[in-house]
């Protein structure tokens, strides 16, 4: 055999190897895995501010992965367990995320139930969070004279809303804030080892 010939199929087989051991094998361990018994389906108004959520960026600072108390103090922070796959049954892609700019979402919404503060974080991160990095959403939101019935006003620390003016949340805002408030992975998992 030529070694050009050996070299190609040598890369094909360690190719052929890893794509099986790291895509088809966990693909094959994970793709049946039913909801974790807990887990509440999205509702319709969440779904649609998970796409809110990926078209944001979101995952580009925030994690929902939850690490295993052998890998980190997660737990300690209040971000909950670590997770097991059950947990993502809805979730279509996961939205794992790889960077930790900001604290990890996935129990944000046993953390933070508020729907207000959610919506004054949005509009603004620095009127929660001093110094914060987060970048603002304001358009997600309406700088009005006066909100219409039916609409829903944000309420902010002094300061932060031009005089005499209202911040009315669009309907983008009300369902980023819906899928926030579902994020809630507190049940107990089904895999007792990784309960932790
Ligand atoms: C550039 C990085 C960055 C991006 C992009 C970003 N965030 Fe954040 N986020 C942060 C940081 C840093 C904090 C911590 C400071 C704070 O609370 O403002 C944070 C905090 C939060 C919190 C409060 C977390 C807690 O534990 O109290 C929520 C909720 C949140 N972000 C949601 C979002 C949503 C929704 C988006 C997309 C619309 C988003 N973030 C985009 C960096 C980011």
């Amino acid at each position: 055999m030529h070694s050009e010939t050996r070299l190609v199929l040598g890369g094909l087989t360690t190719l052929a190897v890893a794509t099986a051991a790291l895509v088809v094998l966990p693909y094959l361990t994970v793709r049946d895995t039913p909801p974790a018994p807990g887990l509440k389906p999205y509702t319709a108004s969440a779904l649609r501010g998970r796409t809110q959520y990926i078209q944001h960026g979101c995952m580009y600072c925030h994690s929902q992965q939850p690490r295993a108390r052998d890998f980190a103090p997660d737990a300690k922070r209040g971000w909950g367990r670590a997770t097991v796959a059950g947990d993502y049954a809805y979730d279509d892609p996961p939205l794992l995320g790889t960077m930790r700019t900001g604290p990890d979402l996935m129990n944000i919404g046993v953390r933070q139930p508020g729907e207000q503060w959610h919506l004054g974080h949005l509009f603004q991160p620095r009127a929660y969070v001093p110094g914060s990095i987060m970048p603002a959403y304001p358009f997600l939101f309406e700088l009005r004279d006066k909100a219409e019935p039916g609409e829903t006003v944000v309420t902010l620390p002094p300061g932060f809303v031009p005089e005499g003016k209202t911040v009315v949340a669009r309907p983008e805002a009300l369902d980023l804030v819906s899928y926030l408030k579902s994020l809630d992975r507190s049940y107990p998992a089904i895999d007792p080892t990784t309960t932790n």
